[in-house]
């Protein structure tokens, strides 16, 4: 295993790149900050994550259904929804540096130097907050400590977010990339949502926004979905799609990013049965991501406390995955109350209550939302599966091995058929197993090039379950070897029985 965490980042990023599952978005044009590419074997990955989502959502139930809603919508959904003014992230700008950080993500605290029993200040030191915050902190105290005369650095009384600190140390602060102080702004607010014009015109009437989240799209059709459906309450209304937020400081690879994609389900139900399908959720979208293989203890489902929630949520809890740069949110449950159909009541003045035919009461539903980042899913699904080992090569010479473990129903491709040599009719026999896969729904690779261990090798780092090599058994007895990506354990099987095994095993 790797261990030194920012080391297991490096190594998974340079694999991605190297096998071809995330690129850098016009990287020829020196890239752009906070958007990303999925190559051929990431779309494959970041597909079968959400085939998993919408056939175990949506598929597999009678009481949930799907929406594919646009991305540009009336600009007044925005203003219902509460992203026109309240969608902000306070931020600060370096006047010399013209960098600009979130005030939430800086640490500002008094340096101290002590030399010959007095104490003195070397000002107030900012650093970006997250893993060796502290260390930076103090190893640029010594720095500003030996250019002023020297003496040890004392540990700061307390260090606060930027954003919270008095005004006066907001303006004496150095920021975290310069030596020089006073050379940052206020706190400012700054809207997240990326703005266009929709048609010629390009004024206030034409302003449009790119969708920050797919959830609204589905408080909007919310009636359409009722009156076209014959569900009755409880059920749900799941979308997967793109959305965008222009984050200040996207960072982590794929973590944070400018353009991404949500996997997000809202369910209605009574008021007082909310709590109930609360619980439901949060346990259910926890498991999800077990039976996805975040098996370890890298998991965990956070309950927020009541100091952090939302003004109309009543509860929510966090899955967060602790990734090599540290402990973070993977999907919010939340139960949004009747919050987000009241606003777009009101802001729509047409009736979105519930009429309830039985008991007949008239009433707007609460939702529990599960809202989950396929990229973030898909991001922690890469950290867990790469494994470094130890395996014999062709001559039974011990090496390191790249294996990303990837769950059966997750991997791009589910296994790889190959010939020992390109002769005998080998060639033929794998080529008719590999069609087989195919025609049976199951992604395939076909490999006759290079040494047979090293075709293992190329398909342990792009996370294939299986391998399955034709040689000169398989001519007298119609058996193949089939080899275990994580066990290293070959078993024969018949030819007949390689479509039924790969089936049954990647569910
Ligand atoms: N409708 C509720 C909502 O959008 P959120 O916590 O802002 O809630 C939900 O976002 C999920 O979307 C997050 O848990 C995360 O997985 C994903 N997400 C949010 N912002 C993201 C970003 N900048 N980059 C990648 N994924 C993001």
């Amino acid at each position: 295993m790797a261990e030194n965490r920012n080391d297991l980042m490096d190594k998974l990023v340079s694999l991605c790149k190297r096998r071809g599952f995330i690129f850098q978005s016009s990287e020829i044009y020196g890239g752009i900050n906070g958007f990303w590419d999925y190559g051929p074997l990431g779309v494959e990955l970041k597909r079968n994550v959400k085939e998993a989502w919408w056939t175990d959502i949506v598929r597999k139930r009678d009481d949930i259904v799907g929406l594919d809603c646009s991305i540009i919508m009336n600009p007044r959904v925005w203003e219902a929804s509460g992203h026109v003014g309240g969608f902000n992230d306070p931020m600060v700008d370096c006047r010399e540096t013209k960098k600009r950080y979130r005030a939430d993500q800086i640490l500002v605290g008094e340096a101290r130097a002590e030399r010959n029993g007095e104490v003195r200040s070397l000002g107030w030191l900012c650093v970006l907050d997250g893993e060796g915050a502290r260390e930076e902190f103090d190893r640029r105290a010594s720095k500003f400590a030996k250019k002023t005369g020297g003496g040890n650095v004392v540990p700061p009384e307390q260090m606060a977010v930027f954003v919270d600190a008095p005004p006066d140390v907001q303006t004496a602060a150095i920021g975290p990339d310069t030596d020089n102080a006073g050379t940052l702004t206020a706190p400012r607010q700054f809207n997240l949502m990326f703005g266009s014009h929709a048609g010629a015109m390009q004024d206030e009437s034409s302003k449009v926004y790119l969708r920050p989240e797919t959830a609204q799209g589905i408080f909007a059709n919310w009636k359409n979905v009722l009156d076209t459906t014959r569900l009755k309450l409880p059920f749900g209304i799941a979308q997967i799609g793109k959305s965008f937020r222009n984050e200040i400081n996207p960072r982590n690879y794929t973590f944070r990013s400018r353009e991404f994609e949500q996997m997000e389900l809202e369910f209605f139900c009574h008021p007082s049965e909310a709590d109930k399908w609360y619980e439901y959720w949060r346990d259910a979208r926890y498991q999800w991501y077990i039976r996805h293989g975040l098996t370890s203890s890298k998991l965990h489902l956070r309950p927020h406390d009541p100091d952090e929630l939302a003004h109309y949520a009543r509860a929510c809890a966090d899955v967060e995955y602790e990734f090599p740069f540290g402990t973070s949110e993977l999907e919010g449950i939340a139960n949004r109350t009747d919050f987000d159909l009241t606003q777009h009541q009101k802001y729509s003045g047409k009736d979105l209550a519930y009429f309830d035919e039985e008991t007949k009461e008239r009433f707007i539903p609460y939702v529990i939302e599960p809202s989950g980042g396929v990229d973030r899913a898909t991001l922690a699904f890469l950290c867990e599966a790469y494994t470094e080992d130890q395996a014999p090569d062709e001559k039974g010479v011990m090496q390191t091995r790249i294996v990303m473990k990837l769950h059966p129903r997750l991997a791009p491709i589910k296994a790889a058929v190959f010939p020992l040599v390109k002769k005998d009719g080998m060639p033929e026999i794998a080529r008719q197993i590999h069609e087989a896969l195919r025609d049976d729904g199951l992604a395939s690779f076909y490999d006759e090039k290079g040494a047979v261990g090293r075709r293992y090798r190329r398909q342990d780092e792009a996370g294939t379950p299986f391998c399955i090599t034709v040689d000169g058994q398989t001519l007298q007895d119609q058996t193949v070897t089939l080899r275990d990506r994580d066990t290293l354990e070959q078993i024969r099987i018949a030819v007949d029985q390689v479509v039924n095994y790969v089936r049954q095993r990647v569910r």
